[in-house]
């Protein structure tokens, strides 16, 4: 049957490609122009090689038509080029003298893979397009070696200085003694970091988007919460509206933990049964257009927290808005940290024995969130306009299976910050009030 389908192909259909048709669309050219300008800007002279990701499949790895498909582009090469094509290969040229250069190597279009997993781009104009390059930029792999050669031999005999992503399994198999230089490749990872770290414009409005859409599935989750239902149950709910809002995908697995399961912090089975009195821990974020949200609420699946339940909760709320009111350029991540240990320790009273609540507070106040929901980007850098960040403190006690973590998700602007997860209830009152309200059938 495959060999039929395969023999009756004789044109290449032009159908809606993948990332053209998905709800973020295409990322406007003249941004990857300025990534791709920035990096190089930063490399000075020299080679970058930067690789696609390839296709996952379970078949045989010489499978021409794998079935568990649900390609993801590797981040940098999507921040670079905005294309979702797999296995082509990215070479920036930066030179200190004169214009820079870029070329991007696609694998050239096949119609029985096609037939099978639909149309992709191809080395030409529309992927040239596309990525914001001249078509004469566009080649087929099968030109690597012959277009490297001619690029890369510099009139002194020397070989360029080379810059890949070490420790990613998509750094290229480099042909060895062609090109590099004596010293070794340089790492690109902490350049693509820097750079990543302070989103441009279309970076921001698609991580809106993706806080926006989890904030549609928290209340979903709030709204089926009860006891008798199952955690699972839960995660369904957010992640049908994440599907439906147009997420492609969950940012991370999604945790719903209740009771103990809500102290253990990546807990992610989700199949615990809800019991009058526990709280439930929802650690869940879409994926929309490559960019993950992070959020985390906790409530009572009663709908009533309980005094003692209240009161460390409270503590925690106190913690992360004393952090979120510091949130501002120029501030590190460090003080932000120590504000929040302080204020932790200052109103910790005799709630957590006579430890402070802090000893309980067994993870990070927060991280960047981007294309990876712990995204890439040192942490000693101060905060800037464009960094977008979580801050999640959290008390988790499990000889009272009783854990609360609150997350929510910052933008850093110029005079401050601004809280993109501020509509999902973030105070008791306000978790009991929608909650009541859900059940009374108001919302
Ligand atoms: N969702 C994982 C985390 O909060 O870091
Ligand atoms: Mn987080
Ligand atoms: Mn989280």
């Amino acid at each position: 049957m495959r060999r039929f389908l395969v023999g009756q192909l004789l044109f290449l259909p032009s159908l809606v490609l993948a990332q053209e048709g998905s709800p973020a669309g295409p990322v406007p050219p003249a941004l990857l122009q300025a990534r791709r300008a920035a990096l190089m800007e930063r490399m000075g002279e020299g080679v970058a090689i930067l690789r696609a990701a390839s296709e996952r499949s379970n078949d045989p790895p010489d499978s021409e038509y794998p079935q568990d498909s649900d390609f993801r582009q590797d981040n940098d090469f999507f921040y670079l080029t905005g294309l979702e094509a797999p296995d082509g290969l990215l070479v920036l040229l930066a030179h200190e003298n004169g214009p820079d250069e870029v070329r991007l190597f696609l694998p050239p279009r096949n119609a029985g893979r096609e037939r099978w997993l639909g149309p992709r781009l191809g080395p030409d104009a529309r992927a040239a397009e596309q990525a914001g390059l001249p078509a004469s930029a566009v080649r087929s792999v099968a030109d690597f070696d012959q277009v490297m050669d001619s690029l890369v031999t510099l009139p002194d005999g020397r070989p360029p200085r080379l810059f890949i992503k070490r420790s990613r399994s998509v750094a290229p198999n480099l042909p060895a003694g062609r090109w590099g230089s004596a010293s070794g490749p340089v790492d690109l990872n902490p350049h693509l970091g820097a750079l990543r770290l302070v989103k441009d414009s279309n970076e921001i409005a698609r991580l809106r988007r993706a806080v926006e859409i989890s904030l549609e599935g928290h209340l979903a989750a709030m709204r089926v919460a009860r006891p008798g239902a199952w955690e699972y149950e839960l995660e369904a709910a957010a992640e049908y509206e994440f599907r439906r809002l147009g997420a492609e995908r969950v940012g991370y697995p999604s945790i719903v933990g209740a009771g103990v399961n809500g102290t253990i912090l990546h807990y992610d089975e989700s199949r615990a049964r809800l019991e009058e009195g526990q709280l439930v821990v929802m650690d869940m974020g879409a994926e929309f257009g490559y960019y993950s949200a992070d959020i985390t609420r906790t409530i009572p699946v009663s709908g009533r927290f309980t005094e003692r339940q209240r009161a460390i909760y409270n503590l925690v709320l106190a913690v992360q808005q004393a952090a979120i009111e510091a949130v501002r350029p120029g501030v590190t991540m460090a003080q932000l940290n120590e504000i929040a240990r302080r204020t932790m320790r200052e109103r910790s009273g005799d709630l957590c024995g006579r430890q402070s609540c802090d000893a309980y507070f067994i993870h990070g106040l927060g991280h960047w969130i981007g294309m990876d929901v712990h995204d890439v980007g040192g942490y000693s850098r101060p905060l800037a306009p464009g960094v977008v960040l979580t801050i999640e403190p959290g008390i988790y006690l499990p000889e009272e299976k009783l854990g609360v973590r609150i997350e929510d998700d910052l933008l850093v602007t110029a005079d401050g910050h601004e809280l993109l997860s501020a509509r999902v209830p973030r105070t008791t009152s306000e978790i009991e009030r929608y909650m009541s309200q859900a059940r009374s059938g108001e919302r």
